[in-house]
């Protein structure tokens, strides 16, 4: 079911020197910060031809990643993002096998424009997987 790995995102506590540290250390390609709102996180993407790197910081007082940069004060990795064909047929599926989607199981319109769904991290390995429909 699952496809290509869209990216990996990594909550970072400084997002200007997260993105300096990819960009002057490891030679990476680093876009501009940009705010979405919608998800209370700021972005940078780095492009790696075969798949992505996903920087988030803090966007305002309930961002969702605030608790885990309190539980890991130095940043990590927050997610994986899967590619799907058909989110809603891939939500279905999941659902039948007994598996948690996160909030209230409608995909949302995510940071590229494109439909997704976050699954509960206790049902896949300890890892939060995020699902972007292809
Ligand atoms: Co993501």
């Amino acid at each position: 079911m699952i496809g290509r790995l869209n990216h990996v995102a990594i909550a970072v506590p400084d997002l200007a020197s997260a993105a300096a540290t990819y960009r002057d250390t490891l030679g990476a390609t680093v876009s501009s910060i940009e705010d979405q709102p919608e998800h209370g996180v700021q972005t940078v993407f780095i492009d790696l031809g075969n798949t992505k790197v996903e920087l988030l910081g803090v966007l305002g007082a309930s961002s969702p990643i605030r608790g885990f940069l309190e539980k890991n004060p130095a940043g990590g990795i927050h997610h994986v993002c899967y590619e799907v064909d058909d989110i809603r047929v891939a939500r279905d599926r999941l659902v039948a096998a007994g598996a948690r989607i996160l909030g209230d199981g409608e995909p949302k319109i995510g940071a590229h424009g494109k439909p997704v769904l976050f699954l509960h991290p206790k049902d896949f390995c300890g890892t939060l997987v995020e699902l972007e429909e292809r």
